[in-house]
């Protein structure tokens, strides 16, 4: 098989969570947050973990999250940057020997084995592919002035997830491309929008799970609370 790494990013400062210790380390179930994130990745069939943490961090996350849980595919934990992109590409570059890599938000710790497992055959199979699901509400997209102005059809909408899969060059090519486009920085929400305008590689969409939430603001905790204590309750 391929060797195969994911990236964990929590180099955020978890802004609209308000609240004075960063998401990925809040407690949830008695332990925190990026706990669960990274024993997903740990039970998978990923080969080495890439950590990637806030400046001032990487001790704290080494010491604390990674060898007080045994995380053993735990093989860096490197600080991040200002933007997301930023940290996906430190994380990249300390990556060591892999054939495919997964991206993953360290915020999205409801994330499961079985969905890691299948981005990562999808990333083999199609080369580049991202997590998701259908939408269930209605989208619209509205005006300078804040009204209604078109409603794409929701057959064809997809709210995306992480991980998201790649062939280890091709998305270390489009993001080292990325680095050198200050034009292309503004605006970038994930990892699929990079390879999709610095290469000519379609990514293929693959369905996750609803559950695989991503926790941004207070209320996304208890419903992680939730989800988690089904997947773990027992365990
Ligand atoms: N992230 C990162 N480096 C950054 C910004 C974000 O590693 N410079 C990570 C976050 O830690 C998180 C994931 O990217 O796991 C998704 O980002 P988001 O949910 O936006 O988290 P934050 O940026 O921390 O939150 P906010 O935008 O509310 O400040
Ligand atoms: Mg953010």
């Amino acid at each position: 098989m391929e060797r195969t790494a994911a990236v964990v990013l929590a180099a955020g400062k978890g802004t609209r969570m308000g609240s004075q210790i960063h998401k990925q380390y809040m407690e949830l179930c008695g332990k925190p947050l990026l706990y669960y994130t990274l024993r997903a990745f740990e039970e998978s069939s990923v080969d080495e973990i890439v950590l990637v943490t806030g400046p001032g961090e990487v001790s704290y996350c080494q010491n604390e999250i990674a060898d007080r849980y045994g995380f053993r595919k735990v093989s860096c934990v490197t600080e991040g940057g200002k933007e997301r992109y930023h940290s996906v590409y430190a994380g990249l570059k300390a990556v060591r020997d892999c054939a495919y890599v997964l991206i993953h938000d360290g915020a999205r710790p409801c994330v499961t084995k079985e969905i890691i497992d299948a981005s990562k055959s999808a990333a083999i199979r199609y080369g580049a592919c991202v997590v998701g699901m259908p939408v269930k509400d209605t989208i619209k997209v509205s005006d300078e002035n804040g009204y209604a102005a078109v409603t794409p059809d929701r057959n064809s909408l997809w709210q995306i997830q992480t991980p998201q899969a790649f062939r280890y060059d091709l998305v270390f090519y489009a993001y080292t491309r990325l680095m050198d486009s200050e034009q292309f920085q503004k605006g970038v929400t994930d990892d699929a929008m990079v390879v999709e305008t610095m290469t000519k590689e379609k990514v293929k969409l693959i369905q996750g799970d609803y559950t695989n939430i991503k926790v941004t603001t207070p209320e996304d905790l208890e419903i992680a609370g939730v989800f988690l204590n089904r997947i773990y309750g027992n365990r």
